[in-house]
């Protein structure tokens, strides 16, 4: 949450920070701001309630003076409203610093009233303005702005990313981290810091990440990095893979249009150098097979979309290492003291890397001696960081709030994990890995078709549904992760009641909910996999056709079955039982798309959202 930049250097900061926000945007969109030290030694400061756009629209009828340092916030709130005064940055010490911050600082409220009982006022209702009030104490007593921000950051409790800056000091923006999301661009003559790459990435890939409660101080000459002991410490330097032309919209309606476009893409560059005769090897876990030794249970932890990608893994993950695997919500992993040790291997799967659930509950399972494996789509970001090991997934840029390419790419990854260690167990024949990777190889060509022959159907139905109050979702074995991230799309964007529900528990319940009109998508698996099951599937149209639902199937091609039973049948290509959920998801991305289309909704930045879930 909270888009955070900042930039010294020889150029106009104004512009380098609004593109740079303009790109963080989807972290938080209810205000932004910026502040510039001008080249008089002035600090300029202007923040707005509402979107970025309503910033550059005020910027526009009234610039700042030009500088060239310069620090950019755009906000998700927390403590108090999306007001003017709560946007950041935030001023202290006459106006003479501004302050920047994503996270929450727990003890804020002490800190304000140590503040109070000295004289200091406050003009806004944040836990960031305290920081930049207690940093401008700490400034006028040592006139050094990086002595005083180790001071400021080494009082505060919770989790943050600060960024500061004096007037007194032009050339010089301080940052410091803790649990929140913090790297920095090198450029030539000029340092960028960013919450996460995006932020930099048309001016420079190259890149460090900073490490837990580390302090960064950047001037256009020079980058330095203590702890908040104030001892150096050596950063870790990486190349962004991402280039900026991946982050633009291009000429896409949204951003999320374009990601539910790339979902082959994500597919195939996940599985990218990872495939070699049959086999999987995944070079990032080369020389770490000790990490999957001994280990006799497997939890994944994630949240949202990905704890559903996650779902989904544990089906290959328990056919292919034969290990018991969990799946559990991360919030919900950490607070119940669950029995875990060196046996266990807790697999986390974050997009962005910086859910502060995940993060959380991936600190924990360390803690409790517990192996880490993170899936992760965000170079530099932290759970990767806080991880025994890394897979990436190469999604690409996911700018939408609403997750597509990544949910696929983080299935592709899970399966590439599970016949990797199926392989290292000594459990998965050569034939089945073969089998499976033949299977994988096809995937992003299948999406492509769904996205050919289905779209535009898809599209047109979406709009004729536009007025559509509740949409319930069934799915069975692997379809039952993919019905509750149909449900969980379509809440998200289209703001309507959904629910998923597993086909079997119908009748323990759910079918209740069933009324003459009510639409039901029921993810149907191949007649060809277990016939079983799709039979069980099949009465559950029939069960709910008969109260008078209104059932949209998504059934592979050619089967027959559910045509008598089926108002709308979305068609997916043959695929072995494990693969389905890969395509049977990207009709009902379409269709919460086009719902929310439909409906003259923002897709990409949904109300109350935010991209990267940075506080708990
Ligand atoms: C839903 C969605 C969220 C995220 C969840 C985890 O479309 O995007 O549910 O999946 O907040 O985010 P990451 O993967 O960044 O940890």
């Amino acid at each position: 949450m909270c888009g955070i930049v900042g930039y010294v250097g020889p150029r106009d900061s104004q512009a380098i920070l609004l593109s740079g926000l303009a790109r963080l945007e989807y972290r938080g969109y209810d205000s932004a701001g910026v502040a510039v030290i001008d080249g008089d030694g002035a600090l300029g400061m202007r923040k707005r309630a509402g979107k970025l756009q309503v910033l550059r629209d005020d910027l526009a009828a009234s610039p700042l003076a030009d500088g060239t340092t310069g620090i950019g916030h755009t906000r998700w709130a927390t403590h108090g409203g999306p007001t003017d005064e709560n946007a950041h940055p935030h001023l202290a010490d006459d106006d003479k610093l501004a302050v920047i911050h994503n996270g929450i600082i727990e003890n804020f409220a002490e800190l304000k009233d140590e503040l109070l009982a000295e004289g200091y006022t406050f003009r806004s209702e944040t836990d960031t303005e305290v920081a930049a009030v207690l940093l401008g104490r700490e400034y006028a007593a040592s006139r050094d702005l990086t002595t005083a921000f180790r001071a400021v950051v080494s009082r505060l409790e919770g989790a943050f990313t600060l960024l500061a800056m004096h007037r007194d000091q032009p050339g010089l923006v301080v940052g410091a981290r803790r649990n929140s999301p913090l790297v920095i661009g090198l450029g030539e003559g000029e340092n960028f810091l960013g919450s996460d790459v995006a932020a930099f990435v048309e001016h420079t890939r190259n890149a460090l990440a900073i490490g837990q409660d580390e302090i960064v101080a950047i001037t256009p000459g020079g980058v330095e990095v203590t702890n908040f002991a104030g001892e150096t410490v050596e950063v870790e330097p990486f190349e962004v893979v991402w280039d900026a032309a991946a982050a633009e919209k291009g000429g896409w309606s949204s951003f999320m249009a374009k990601e539910v476009s790339e979902e082959p893409e994500a597919v195939a560059n996940t599985l990218r150098g990872r495939l070699h005769d049959g086999a999987v090897t995944i070079p990032e876990l080369d020389g770490l097979d000790d990490l999957f030794a001994g280990v006799n249970r497997i939890i994944v932890i994630a949240c949202g979309t990905a704890a559903y990608a996650g779902m989904v893994g544990k089906y290959a993950l328990e056919q292919w290492t034969r290990v018991p695997v969990d799946v559990e919500l991360a919030h919900e992993f950490r607070y119940r003291d669950p029995v875990i040790g060196p046996d266990t291997l807790v697999v986390s799967i974050s997009q962005s890397g910086e859910t502060m659930d995940t993060l959380m509950a991936v600190k924990y399972a360390r803690e409790k001696g517990a192996k880490t494996l993170s899936i992760c789509n965000t170079q530099g970001a932290t759970i990767p960081r806080e991880s025994d090991a890394i897979v990436y997934t190469h999604a690409g840029p996911e700018v939408a709030v609403a997750s597509t390419k990544a949910f696929v790419a983080q299935i592709t990854a899970l399966y590439l994990l599970a016949l990797h260690v199926g392989r290292i167990r000594g459990v998965l024949t050569d034939a089945a890995s073969a089998e499976a990777v033949r299977e994988l190889e096809a995937v992003p060509a299948k999406i492509s078709r769904v996205l050919e022959k289905e779209q535009p159907h898809i599209e047109q139905f979406a709009r004729w549904m536009g007025d559509t109050q509740s949409v319930l979702f069934l799915g069975r074995h692997v379809g039952y992760p993919i019905a509750l991230e149909g449900a969980l799309k379509l809440k998200e964007i289209s703001y309507i009641h959904a629910e998923g529900f597993a086909a079997g528990e119908l009748k323990h319940g759910p079918i209740a909910l069933v009324e003459p009109g009510q639409a039901v998508f029921v993810i149907v698996p191949s007649p060809r996999g277990s016939g079983e099951l799709h039979k069980k599937v099949v009465s559950n149209i029939q069960e709910i056709r008969a109260r008078g639902a209104r059932v949209i199937a998504v059934a592979e091609e050619g089967d027959a079955a559910v045509l008598p039973f089926a108002d709308e049948v979305l068609r997916i290509p043959l695929a072995g039982p494990l693969f389905e959920p890969l395509l049977a998801v990207v009709p009902l991305h379409i269709f919460a798309m086009g719902l929310a289309t439909a409906k003259g909704l923002d897709v990409d930045q949904p109300r109350n959202l935010a991209k990267s879930v940075t506080v708990e």
